[in-house]
């Protein structure tokens, strides 16, 4: 049926023009964010695949059209009818339509329309914005004209370095924000640690020039400033990677960090933190923020002793430190009972209990990790994969089941 590149199972942006090459623009954008997700076909037959139905994963439709295609509008907009009934969305692209050709095309029932050629970023924000217009069914019974949110924060802390706490944070985001698919809700991920972050890495992230003036000039720091920092990957998860250049930790003030927090909370239903291990003057703002404060350790001695000093810290300040949830990262399989003992030991010298086992992954972890792909894209059958998403879905289905409790 035309479809090019994707499988049709994969393709979640159908590109539909009478003629690709008039718009490279669109081709290379498209391949820059959502390679191997978008197909493009033509015009004629457009309108059939839709109707038989694309794959279950299509979510948008891109109709490009240009001065060209003036002559005869009619079967641009039967294929925009068809995707409106279809229950996809549409971006018109145009390029040199008249004012009135452009009246009428979005009087058909286009979502949302970008000029041609692309200015920068542009078609980005338009696939996000579309895909977040999505509504699930409990929130079709809420939805006001622009709901405002109020996500859940969820910062990862690692109790001593390299125990895996941003490979579970990119993770974790990144399995939110797939099983966010059709659904209105939104995913953000916030590097905390302004020195020597990962996320940029684990994710292949360009480091935005606007993150230094938003963290070294947080006071001023509103929506706009926020947004301009933030990076995509993929258009489905919001990231604000570290900054180019190390910042000390201390240069946002606590009330910063807590304006910055509220302002991702009110724009994105799942907020996932990767703090850094240094307890600063704002990780208390962080705690008393979030909902879940996951706790990354091993079942090493240094782990061990961390933890202990990061409890005791937390009870001096009377911090609540109920939040924390432990994870046990390179948890010994059920098979090794010798390793499970020394867990169980683990637990009661701290006296905590840990509810989560992040099993080993082995070496295709950091393989993933280099490559700049979160698991569910480089290796979706990894042990370790499995049990993030796990529990992600538990997260997220508990989020989609209090908000249909408000409903009712
Ligand atoms: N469960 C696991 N199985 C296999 N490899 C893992 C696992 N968890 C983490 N790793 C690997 O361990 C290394 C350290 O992980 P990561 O960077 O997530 O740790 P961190 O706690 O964030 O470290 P840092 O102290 O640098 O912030 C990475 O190479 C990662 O791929
Ligand atoms: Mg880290």
């Amino acid at each position: 049926m035309g479809l090019l590149k994707a499988k049709p199972e994969e393709t979640e942006v159908l590109s539909i023009a009478r003629n690709h090459e008039e718009f490279p623009d669109l081709t290379m954008s498209l391949n820059g964010s959502i390679a191997g997700r978008w197909s493009p076909i033509a015009l004629d037959g457009a309108e059939d695949a839709i109707r038989a139905g694309v794959g279950p994963d299509l979510e948008i439709a891109i109709v490009a059209v240009s001065d060209q295609d003036e002559v005869d509008l009619v079967p641009i907009i039967r294929v925009v009818q068809a995707a409106r009934d279809s229950g996809i969305k549409v971006l018109l692209v145009a390029k040199g339509l008249s004012p009135a050709g452009l009246h009428q095309l979005l009087r058909t029932g286009a979502d949302d329309f970008a000029p041609y050629p692309l200015p920068d970023g542009a078609l980005i924000d338009a696939i996000s914005r579309l895909r977040s217009s999505y509504v699930d069914d409990t929130a079709a019974e809420v939805k006001g004209p622009k709901r405002k949110r109020h996500g859940i924060i969820m910062p990862v802390y690692g109790v001593a370095g390299g125990v895996g706490a941003t490979t579970f944070a990119v993770n974790l985001a990144w399995e939110l924000a797939v099983l966010s698919k059709k659904t209105d809700k939104r995913v953000c991920l916030l590097d905390f640690n302004f020195q020597f972050g990962s996320v940029s890495t684990y994710l292949d992230l360009p480091r935005r020039e606007s993150i230094y003036e938003l963290i070294s000039d947080a006071g001023d720091m509103d929506h706009d400033s926020l947004s301009q920092a933030l990076t995509s990957y993929k258009t489905r998860l919001a990231v604000l990677t570290a900054p180019m250049d190390a910042l000390p930790l201390d240069i946002i003030a606590p009330e910063d960090i807590a304006r910055l927090l509220e302002i991702a909370q009110a724009s994105y239903d799942f907020v996932v933190v990767d703090m850094p291990h240094t307890l600063v003057h704002w990780s208390d703002n962080v705690l008393r923020m979030a909902e879940t404060f996951f706790a990354v350790l091993e079942i090493d001695m240094r782990s061990a002793q961390n933890c202990l000093r990061f409890l005791r810290a937390l009870k001096a300040e009377d911090l609540p430190y109920e939040k924390v949830q432990f994870a046990l990262n390179r948890a010994p399989g059920s098979l090794d009972l010798n390793g499970k003992a020394r867990a169980k030991r683990l637990a009661e010298s701290l006296n905590v209990e840990i509810n989560i086992l992040l099993p080993d992954g082995g070496k295709s972890v950091q393989a993933s990790g280099d490559e700049g792909l979160p698991l569910a894209e480089g290796q979706p059958k990894n042990a370790l994969r499995k049990e993030v998403r796990s529990i992600a879905q538990s997260i997220f289905d508990a989020v989609v089941a209090e908000k249909a409790a408000v409903v009712q």
